[in-house]
């Protein structure tokens, strides 16, 4: 059967560096389930439907409307760890996904339950794939990497780490992810889509403390080869 490596973490903790990482290193496919929450969020936006501030009397019908484009997300998921294009009904959204404007609305589509439901249905059916020869990776396996994919998702998966680091170690990477640099106004113009974000995520997935069975790798204080060395090592334990 296989293997099935499951990576849960906080924004900025690194995991898809360390998914990818994982995913070449042993020929697996990988799967950025994040990258599908904010392609339906990119779609959701495209129909017309209003995310960022929904009044409220209209909130339960765009809700419902979104978990609609969810169960239809017109979306073939990349697993090549080193092909990573996204196209959502034919247009490629690979960069317009990690736009600011769309890590502000991620979690109200992410924290929509019945979105939740079929993200982890699809999810779990191209995880199964990968387990077979038909898979991408004919039948060697999967890097999942997301919110709950060691807890909800995958939780019989071979290998399940956390991948932690403090907040501070978090905001800097992706503010230098996000700006090239790691000076005083990119972190605070990156606070809101880490802190704030991880916040809203945590109402519905549980990803600051490992759950049982559940390794947890911080990367605070390892530079990324330590970690991916760490990470490597966790797998062949
Ligand atoms: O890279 P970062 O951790 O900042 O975000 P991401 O992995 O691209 O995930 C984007 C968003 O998708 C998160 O803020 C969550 O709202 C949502 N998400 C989720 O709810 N469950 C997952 N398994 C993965 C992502």
């Amino acid at each position: 059967r296989g293997l099935v490596v499951a990576i849960d973490g906080p924004s900025g903790s690194g995991k898809s560096t360390i998914g990818r990482h994982l995913a070449r290193h042993y020929g697996l496919a990988y799967l950025d389930t994040g990258a599908m929450y904010r392609a339906l969020a990119w779609w959701a936006l495209e129909r017309g439907l209003s995310l960022a501030d929904p009044s409220p009397a209209v909130v339960s019908s765009v809700d419902a409307a979104v978990a609609e484009l969810a169960l239809d997300l017109p979306l073939e998921e990349p697993l090549d760890p080193d092909d990573q294009a996204f196209r959502v009904a034919g247009t490629d959204v690979t960069s317009a996904i990690r736009t600011s404007g769309i890590s502000t609305v991620v979690s109200r589509v992410a924290t929509n339950l019945a979105v939740r439901a079929a993200l982890r249905d699809r999810q779990r059916a191209i995880i199964a794939r990968e387990t077979t020869p038909d898979g991408w990776s004919s039948g060697r396996g999967i890097v999942a990497e997301g919110r709950d994919i060691t807890t909800v998702v995958a939780p019989d998966a071979t290998v399940r780490v956390l991948l932690v680091a403090g907040e501070e170690a978090r905001l800097a990477r992706r503010a230098a992810e996000l700006f090239g640099a790691a000076d005083d106004a990119a972190i605070e113009a990156t606070r809101d889509q880490v802190v704030r974000r991880d916040a809203d995520d945590a109402t519905v997935s549980q990803f600051h403390v490992a759950a049982d069975g559940v390794v947890t790798l911080d990367s605070s204080t390892l530079t990324l080869e330590e970690t991916l060395d760490a990470a490597v090592a966790i797998v062949e334990r």
